[in-house]
């Protein structure tokens, strides 16, 4: 099905089942342990061996040599692989840098050995007896040391839009100059780390020449390309399965070096192989969100009206590897005739950059919304009037292209109500409960939406049962859910009725998982497969297709109602494409995010005390798996915010903060009670389900609302992220 004009009417409008807040399918078999994750699958496959991956101990450099001696002769070992007898392997496209180094060493801890020994310890402990002849090189590290020597680039990641390096509307330099009102800041974000619960991790099974993986992966239709070609064997004789993740964040959206270690192992020992990163090698073998230094200038005329906006930002990678696009935001959020956004790359040979949720737009609307809330305070203005009055509802680039929908101002509007906007002081400093100095702060929320082709497949077998075969993943998002409720919506059935199996490469190709736009694009697959499935039922029982109503187990028309039982087992399998219908109208996510903070007068401690989001991003397909979507951004962003930082090792170059006793993520007692509020809305645009992302648009924003509360606390505006006691006081 292709979708290239705005939905009509359509089954899904009935809203009986999709649209309730129905709690996830998979939720007990997650809080119970029997949703087996990639490294619990002891039974899917016998003699099952344990892989320990060796990281490389420089970052840049050449392996002379291996002493596999001691290694091979110790207990339990069963094969060790290396570059030197691996045999040839390729390089994915998708990914930068080679998921196993050797002889060229491309960054810290990169894959270099496996040793698969009989117990995870016994290979553990052989790994450490592997000893390594380095030729260290002079790598660069140091993002600000590099940013001389960076280069304007496009933005080329697997996630959607490119977009040129630079762009400039108007005469941004000369409005600027000119403006009476504005600011010109730095703000800088750190490199950051997934710390999704589970770690990556495989289990490679060889049967002849075909290749089974079960794994943890969001785009399992792209794991299946990726080892294709880094193995070079052809795309059938792969099967990826990944039913269950815990946690992706984009550290998953490609497959990293567990599968084709646990691959080369398992074919060197000829038996199956199972792999676990360790938290360490998260943070120094895998990917990570690079660091920013963002340039802000952003200028007004005395009655608050944007006329220039300007946004360079710059970041680090391996070579041929891509910048975090954290300009994209600032070319659609605000108004204003004169623009100019940048985008630069530097060469740094730290572990390979890659998407982290909301790539772009979590670090890029940390730096914009900050510097918003500076010049509004340069006006005089409300920040939230200042928004409101910034408004545009047209792509200030392409004045013709409308957004699909817009409703900032509600958001903002509406979340200023209910957070008792009214009561805040302009002035910092000024509010007081006991040792505390509260403040609150605002900021929009933003996040492009993209629509990606899905496919699936329905049955239906004469019992009543509806079952929906899809390779999409369910990475803690809730696609089981919304899919099963899709389905029941179509179908006329109630969801106990509907069976969903997803993360499986021998399921139709859909979305997968990834830039939020899995919610969507896949319940719209399984809206084609439905709506095709409907159309050959309504044919066997000699219906009309056009009147025919699925409901309460029945199938109607013209008078006449038949069990949906009676039609036996049938089965139809559909993909929802996109026309260009997204490139006529800008289709974005929006909302807004209030914060109130406190900071402790004496020591500087800062904590959170409420959070509010609103939303307004089409469709809700269930307003209680999308709450967990954004209060679980809005915890992220907390930690983006006042204590997420890989700390670079300039002289070895790595992150040496490698593990969760010392790079921080948020717990329980660090977060407030949060609210989140849902604007009705439904968007024909961009689907037949006229739903939207959000996932990732709970993060986009809510870091600069903290960091703004804080500043509107205490008075003291911090532009370096994370914002940490010792930059307080
Ligand atoms: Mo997201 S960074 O596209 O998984």
């Amino acid at each position: 099905m292709r979708f290239d004009q705005p939905a009509g009417t359509n089954p899904i409008d009935r809203m009986k089942v999709v649209g309730q807040p129905i709690d996830r399918i998979d939720g007990p078999l997650k809080v119970c342990g029997v949703a087996p994750y990639a490294y619990e699958r002891h039974d899917v496959v016998p003699n099952q061996a344990y892989g320990f991956i060796l990281g490389s101990a420089i970052a840049k450099g050449r392996i002379r040599s291996f002493d596999l001696a001691d290694a091979k002769s110790a207990p339990g070992v069963i094969a060790i692989v290396t570059h030197e007898n691996a045999g040839k392997l390729g390089k994915p496209k998708a990914i930068t840098a080679n998921l196993m180094g050797g002889p060229e060493v491309e960054h810290f801890d990169q894959a270099i050995a496996i040793v698969v020994a009989e117990t995870f310890e016994q290979a553990r402990a052989a790994a450490k007896l592997i000893r390594v002849d380095y030729a260290r090189a002079q790598g660069q590290f140091d993002l600000r040391a590099a940013i001389p020597s960076a280069k304007p680039v496009s933005d080329s990641s697997g996630e959607g839009s490119a977009s040129p390096g630079r762009i400039e509307i108007g005469d941004f330099d000369a409005a600027f100059a000119r403006a009476p009102v504005k600011v010109d800041v730095e703000y800088t974000t750190p490199d950051e780390s997934h710390a999704m619960m589970e770690p990556q991790a495989t289990i490679a099974a060889w049967d002849g020449d075909e290749l089974t993986l079960w794994t943890s992966n969001q785009m399992i239709n792209w794991a299946v390309r990726d080892v294709s070609q880094a193995l070079l064997i052809p795309r059938e004789k792969v099967r990826v399965i990944s039913p269950y993740v815990g946690g992706g964040f984009g550290s998953k959206l490609w497959i990293r070096s567990d599968v084709v270690m646990a691959a080369l192992g398992a074919r060197a020992a000829k038996r199956p192989v199972k792999v676990a990163l360790t938290r360490q090698q998260v943070f120094n073998n895998t990917t990570h969100r690079p660091a920013t230094v963002q340039r802000l200038r952003i200028a007004a005329n005395k009655d608050g009206r944007i006329v220039a906006i300007g946004h360079e930002s710059t970041s680090g990678d391996l070579p041929g590897g891509g910048p975090e696009t954290a300009t994209s935001q600032t070319r659609l959020l605000y108004a204003g005739a004169n623009r100019m956004v940048e985008m630069k790359l530097a060469v740094l040979d730290l572990p390979e950059a890659n998407a982290m949720r909301a790539p772009g737009e979590a670090p890029g609307m940390m730096a914009l919304e900050a510097a918003v809330d500076e010049l509004a305070e340069e006006l005089g203005m409300d920040p939230v009037e200042f928004r409101v009055l910034n408004d545009t509802q047209v792509d200030p680039e392409h004045p013709e292209r409308r957004f699909s929908e817009r409703n900032l101002i509600g958001c903002l509007r509406q979340g200023a109500e209910r957070f008792g906007w009214a009561k805040r002081n302009p002035k910092p400093g000024q509010v007081r409960d006991g040792r505390w100095l509260v403040g609150m702060g605002v900021a929009a929320a933003f996040r492009n939406n993209l629509t990606m082709r899905s496919g699936a497949r329905v049955a239906v077998d004469g019992r009543g049962i509806v079952t929906i075969s899809t390779d999409m993943t369910d990475i803690g998002t809730g696609s089981y859910t919304v899919i099963a409720q899709t389905a029941a919506e179509m179908m006329g059935v109630p969801v106990s009725q509907v069976v969903v199996r997803l993360g499986d490469s021998t399921f139709p190709v859909s979305s997968g998982s990834g830039g939020q736009w899995g919610g969507n694009s896949a319940t719209a697959g399984v809206y084609a497969a439905c709506a095709k499935l409907r159309d050959q039922v309504a044919a066997k029982l000699g219906f009309n297709a056009t009147d025919v109503e699925f409901a309460d187990g029945q199938v109607r028309s013209g008078g006449r109602s038949v069990p949906l039982t009676d039609v036996g087992e049938m089965s139809a399998e559909d993909t929802l494409t996109y026309g260009d219908l997204g490139k006529k109208q800008q289709q974005s996510t929006f909302g807004a995010h209030f914060v109130e903070a406190g900071v402790d007068a004496l020591t500087g401690e800062i904590r959170v005390r409420r959070m509010l989001a609103v939303c307004a991003a089409g469709r809700i397909l269930n307003p209680k798996t999308a709450r967990s979507q954004v209060i679980g951004a809005m915890t992220m962003g907390v930690g983006a915010t006042l204590m997420e930082e890989a700390v670079v090792d300039t002289r070895f170059g790595c992150f040496i903060n490698h593990d969760l006793a010392e790079y921080h993520v948020p717990v329980h007692a660090d977060i407030p009670h949060q609210e989140v509020i849902f604007l009705d809305e439904a968007d024909p645009q961009s689907s037949p389900m006229k739903a939207k992302g959000v996932g990732e648009l709970g993060l986009c924003g809510v870091g600069a609302a903290v960091a703004n509360a804080v500043y509107n606390a205490c008075g003291v505006r911090v532009r370096e992220y994370p914002i940490t006691v010792e930059k307080i006081i």
